[in-house]
Formats: C-alpha cells, structure tokens, sequence
C-alpha cells in the first residue's frame, strides 16, 4: 500500500520534471529566434504538423543514417581536401565534421513538416548561422537511402568549377558546396519516411554549422592538405582522413550509437577518397521508378 503510494508520487514526480524540462527546452529554443525576427523551427514548429500529402510520417534517423551521412560527408571532404577530385585544388583547412545533436533535433522538426525547401531560423546556442540541404527521393517499391540524396548533392560538382573556392557565388551548386564548405565543422541530419499517394519518399534535411555558402567568402583555403589548420588543430595521418583537420588525439569514429554517443567498430568504411565511386555503384543498382526531388537552396 505505502510502497504503491510512494511509486505513483515518484511517478508523478518524475512526470512533472519530464513536463518541465520539456518546456523548459522549448523556452530555450524560443528565444533563439534569428535577427530579422523569425522564429526558431524548434519553437515555430510541432513535431508532427505536416500534411502537403504526406502520410504517415515516420522518423527515420536511425544511427546507421547518422553513420552513413556522416562518413559520407567526411570521405567527400577528404577527397577534395586531398585533391582526388580533378579540377579541384587541395585544401590546406578543411575541417572533420562531427555531429551535433541541436543540429539533427532542428532538422528532424523541419522534416517533418513536409515542405520541399528549407525553414528560416534555425540557430543554435552554438551557431548563429547554419547551413541547410535538402534532398528527396522517392520510388514504388521500398523507402529509398538518403544516401542518394547526398549523391545528388556533390554530383553538383559538374555545375561549377575550382573558381568557386576562391570565393562562393550562388549557382546551382550550392548543396555541394555546402558538403565542401572548409569551415563548417558539424553537422546534424534529419531524416524521414513517409506516403504520397503510391511513392514511398525519403527526406533527408542536413543542417550545418558553422554555415557554408558565404557570398564572396573563400570555400576553403588553397594549399597542402593540413598546412593550415586552425589554431589547435591538426590531421591524423594514420587515420582513414588524413587529410581533415580534427583537434589533436582525437580518435576518429567509425560509428554513431545515437545522439552524440560515439562508439567505435574496427574496421573502416570507405576508403579515403573512394566515397564518390562507391556512390556511384549504389545509384546504378536503384530500379527505374526513382523520381529525385532536390530543393535548390
Ligand atoms: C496534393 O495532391 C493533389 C492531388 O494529387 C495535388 O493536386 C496537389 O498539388 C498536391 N499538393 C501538394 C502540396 O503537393
Ligand atoms: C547506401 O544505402 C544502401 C541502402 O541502405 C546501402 O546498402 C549502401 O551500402 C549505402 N551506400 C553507402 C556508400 O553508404
Ligand atoms: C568559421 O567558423 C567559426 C565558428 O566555428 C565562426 O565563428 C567564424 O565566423 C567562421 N568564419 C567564417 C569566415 O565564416
Ligand atoms: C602528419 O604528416 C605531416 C607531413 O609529413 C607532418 O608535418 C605532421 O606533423 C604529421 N602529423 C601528425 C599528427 O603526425
């Protein structure tokens, strides 16, 4: 009797700080609304609020997609970074990305609403400026990878040239761009699932901080990979990237457990530099019936 009482009152108050911290939260996110007054996407928008003919939403950032779109992100940039990619110059700066989980809670709110294109607050206590891709895919016959979608996003490349690093226009690339922008050093995805009418469609929303795609701004600096990393920072010539700057001693992962929980397996992924082929391969393997959705910006 006593012990029951007890339990329901440790329930209720466990319920009670839950429901507390939960507004305390969006409180926080509330007052990081941006500078032309618009409201922050965590405090704007309800978790599952969209419609446009999407249904039965479903949240799909598995750790395996945290994983993917990460070691995605990182084999790209070390490839350019290292000058593997022709027409291209070596970056001296370019940073290893890690993620951030205000970036993914972000991007995961603005997935679910359903809307091809991107939201317009979406700053963190970290970054006052963040980055945005979106990428969709769809396709008749099972829930398509994000990993196409990031496929779209560098395959951009072909729209620009080595000019761009000097200094960033708008064009048709900004996606990639943004993937090899030298001075963005986290990253958060969010990802979902859903209907529209007979199309099983994936959306992927990355968000980036510190922002890419600064108008007149360099992408990255010229020069041999590593030469001019960041104060205190520096490349791990061992590791699977050498060519990224990382802080010293810090043991590259290999797998996402989930939030920012690192965990780390043995064996390595892609080979440096190989991403891109191997991207390659996947999309030729997809059937016929697959319709891609990019929002520009
Ligand atoms: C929803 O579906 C209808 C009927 O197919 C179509 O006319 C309409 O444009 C769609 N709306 C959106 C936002 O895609
Ligand atoms: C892309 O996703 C598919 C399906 O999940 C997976 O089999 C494949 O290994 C992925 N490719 C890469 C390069 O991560
Ligand atoms: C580079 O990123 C840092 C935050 O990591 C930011 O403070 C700085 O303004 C950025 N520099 C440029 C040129 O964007
Ligand atoms: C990596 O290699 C470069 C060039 O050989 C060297 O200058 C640098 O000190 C090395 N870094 C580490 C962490 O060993």
């Amino acid at each position: 009797m006593y012990s029951s009482r007890r339990t329901q009152i440790l329930k209720l108050g466990l319920w009670l700080s839950f429901v507390i911290l939960k507004s305390v939260e969006g409180l926080e996110w509330c007052k990081l609304h941006c500078p032309d007054g618009s409201e922050n996407t965590m405090c704007k928008y309800k978790p599952l609020s969209g419609t446009n003919n999407c249904t039965e939403i479903r949240e799909s950032t598995t750790p395996t997609v945290r994983r993917e779109m990460l070691e995605l992100h990182n084999a790209f940039r070390n490839a350019l970074a290292g000058g593997n990619i022709p027409g291209w110059p070596k970056a001296a700066n370019m940073k290893y990305l890690t993620w951030d989980g205000d970036l993914e809670q972000l991007a995961l709110r603005w997935a679910m609403q359903c809307v091809s294109g991107h939201d317009e607050c979406r700053r963190t206590k970290t970054f006052d400026y963040v980055g945005q891709n979106f990428g969709m895919i769809g396709n008749t016959a099972f829930y398509p990878s994000s990993n196409i979608s990031f496929q779209g996003w560098i395959d951009e490349i072909k729209f620009a040239t080595g000019a761009l690093v000097k200094s960033f226009q708008e064009g048709k690339w900004v996606h990639f761009s943004q993937v090899g922008w030298g001075n963005t050093s986290k990253i958060g995805c969010g990802e979902i699932r859903y209907l529209d009418r007979q199309l099983k469609k994936t959306a992927i929303v990355c968000n980036y901080g510190f922002s890419g795609n600064l108008f007149s701004v360099e992408m990255y600096t010229v020069g041999e990979p590593c030469s001019q990393c960041p104060v205190g920072m520096m490349c791990q010539n061992a590791s699977i990237w050498p060519n990224l700057c990382t802080i010293p001693h810090y043991v590259i992962p290999r797998m996402m457990e989930s939030g920012n929980q690192l965990k780390l397996l043995p064996n390595a992924v892609p080979a440096p530099g190989r991403a891109p082929s191997r991207l390659k391969q996947v999309i030729h393997q997809v059937p016929i019936a697959v319709l891609i959705i990019f929002s520009l910006y």
